[in-house]
């Protein structure tokens, strides 16, 4: 009998996607993978389903390898009964729907892709209660936090540990003139190029407080950031009597992501060394300077006003993000880009889904339009 756990991923030409395969390589007896899906890697996916063979294969360009069937949409994976797990591993909005689409089927998600929930978890979140569908973190933040939690309603708070990023310890001058390489240098973690600028404006952080809330049921009141830089503590929770649970280990993505598609089993896997306290020696916290990074005030707004809010929030930050890496922005004008398109946003309390995506649209157009008007060389 075929025992291994059905798993598509989404995305996995990029760095959580690589990492999973890794993953999925040491643990080849547990997994039969369904469908690997991509944007525009095809070369780097056609040697992913020469070596996995997976059942289906879909890029947003065109691809084919012999023997595997190309299928012509995110959304035919994400009907696929046969699958038991989805690693949602795309960045940016394409998460959304097959997500839903997924949730819709019964099949439980492996979710790195954070922008689904900023944008509308209040109805990611309804409809896999109504399926019964598990939405298990690969965030480490979140991870932590799902690896901590045992009872939810004894738990008053959460702790979301932030490294701090490349300009942790830059002045606010500094930053003001970071180039697109400084920016990309992140201390401790290698990702993809747009959560990499949001680790370096903190605007990462505000998605995750954000995602936190939707995840986990939490006010924001109760959902506290500290910058940690060893990245250590991936995150923790404080139970109403004080205690406070954190999970602890190196700084390395394989761990919640193998955390995440093994739930709720536990399998040595890729793990390369034992955990020394010793070794570490010391753990440093601070506060998060608000002010040299205001993109995190500018995330607990927009999540308290909730609504279509938070979707702005996220369509506007993306495309200021894009707009940097094309070198047509400053990295620290992103804030102000944002503030203004979330001050000028017409909020929509309880959104549907076609108005969530016509707000992500509307203010992606806005905020390009607003960039053009810049007029910077
Ligand atoms: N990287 C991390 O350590 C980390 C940690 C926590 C959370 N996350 C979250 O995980 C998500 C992915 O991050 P990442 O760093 O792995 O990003 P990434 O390296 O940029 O990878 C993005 C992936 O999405 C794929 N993709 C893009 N457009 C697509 C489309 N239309 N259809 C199907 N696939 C598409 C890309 O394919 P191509 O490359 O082929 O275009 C690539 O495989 C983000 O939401 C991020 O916030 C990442």
């Amino acid at each position: 009998m075929n025992n291994r756990k059905k798993i598509s991923i989404i995305g996995s030409t990029g760095s959580i996607g690589t990492q999973a395969l890794e993953v999925i390589d040491k643990l080849r007896d547990k997994f039969e993978i369904i469908a690997l899906a991509a944007g525009s890697n095809v070369e780097l996916l056609k040697l992913q389903a020469e070596k996995f063979r997976p059942k289906y294969i879909y890029a947003a360009k065109e691809i084919n390898v012999e023997g595997i069937k190309t299928l012509n949409s995110l959304d035919e994976i994400a009907s696929n009964k046969e699958n038991d797990i989805i690693l949602v591993a795309c960045s940016g909005k394409v998460g959304l729907k097959p997500t839903l689409k997924a949730i819709e089927n019964g099949i439980n998600i492996a979710l790195a892709n954070k922008e689904t929930l900023v944008m509308a978890g209040d109805i990611v979140m309804k409809k896999a209660r109504e399926n019964n569908v598990k939405i298990i973190p690969v965030d480490s933040e979140h991870c932590a936090i799902h690896q901590c939690i045992k009872n939810i309603s004894q738990v008053d708070k959460l702790i979301i540990t932030a490294s701090g990023g490349p300009f942790l310890h830059k002045s606010a001058e500094e930053i003001k003139h970071a180039t697109v390489k400084e920016t990309l240098n992140h201390p401790r973690w290698n990702m993809g190029k747009k959560i990499t600028v949001d680790s370096a404006t903190l605007m990462n952080k505000g998605l995750e407080i954000i995602e936190a809330h939707h995840l986990f049921g939490f006010d924001y009141e109760n959902i506290e950031v500290v910058i940690h830089p060893q990245s250590i503590v991936h995150s923790a929770i404080e139970y109403v009597d004080g205690s406070v649970i954190a999970q602890i280990g190196l700084p390395s993505m394989h761990i919640p992501i193998q955390y995440a598609i093994t739930y709720p089993e536990r399998f040595e896997g890729i793990k390369s060394k034992s955990f020394s306290f010793a070794e570490i020696a010391r753990l440093d916290f601070e506060k998060p300077d608000f002010e040299k990074f205001p993109c995190i005030k500018l995330a607990y707004k927009a999540g308290k006003l909730g609504g279509t809010a938070t979707a702005c929030l996220n369509a506007a930050n993306e495309e200021a993000v894009f707009a940097f890496l094309d070198r047509k922005i400053k990295v620290c004008m992103i804030y102000e880009i944002v503030r203004k398109m979330l001050d000028e946003h017409v909020l929509i309390k309880n959104p549907s889904i076609e108005e969530i995506f016509k707000v992500d649209s509307d203010v992606r157009r806005k905020t390009r339009e607003y960039i053009s008007s810049l007029n910077i060389k």
